[in-house]
């Protein structure tokens, strides 16, 4: 198979509740306390109990841009990766999200992991220039490592998401 035909075998997209993917690790859309909040920070904090929260406590924030890692607890996926997207479009913090927890990943060794559209919700980041810059780390990640890794999830939230990425992804997995 060619370059582009490997690469594309191992994108996908699921729409819907992230904290059900049965994955080695989840991407985690946090603030710098880490300490939880709203959107999809919430819904992994309640899904994986009060254990997950304990674990954060003891990392003392993230600054954005960053991502630390911790266990799944009741979550299906083995381990979260919290990272902090930037509050607005500010391209290079959010480069810095997926190269950072794609990182991680290479680090762990995981196969799979899966991304929520990290800063477009609650910190206001336009979709379409988010996905650009998600389709580009993920690809460049993949070029590198394409042997280690299985697949890599964009969790989407809402099928017009689905829409604006369907589009985005072509773009960056060809055929
Ligand atoms: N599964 C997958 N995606 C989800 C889920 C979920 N359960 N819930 C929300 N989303 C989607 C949103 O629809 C959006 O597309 O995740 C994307 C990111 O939105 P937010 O969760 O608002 O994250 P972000 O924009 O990065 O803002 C971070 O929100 O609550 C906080 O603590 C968090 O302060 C931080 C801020």
């Amino acid at each position: 198979p060619s370059l582009n035909q490997a690469l594309v075998s191992k994108v996908s997209m699921f729409v819907g509740d992230i904290t059900t993917l049965e994955v080695d690790v989840i991407t985690n859309a946090a603030n710098s306390s880490l300490l939880g909040g709203g959107g999809v920070d919430g819904a992994i904090h309640r899904a994986a109990g009060p254990a997950l929260k304990l674990e954060c406590q003891s990392l003392h924030g993230c600054e954005t841009g960053n991502a630390k890692i911790t266990g799944g607890y009741k979550l299906p996926a083995k381990y979260v990766i919290h990272t902090v997207g930037p509050q607005g479009e500010k391209p290079n913090l959010l480069s810095n999200c997926y190269r950072n927890s794609l990182g991680i990943m290479k680090e762990f060794g995981f196969k799979t992991i899966a991304f929520p559209c990290i800063s477009t919700g609650i910190y206001g980041y336009p979709l379409i220039p988010a996905a650009h810059i998600a389709a580009f780390e993920v690809r460049n990640h993949l070029e590198k490592f394409l042997d280690v890794v299985e697949r890599v999830i964009f969790c989407l939230f809402s099928e017009e998401d689905e829409k604006v990425y369907q589009g985005i992804l072509q773009t960056y997995f060809p055929l």
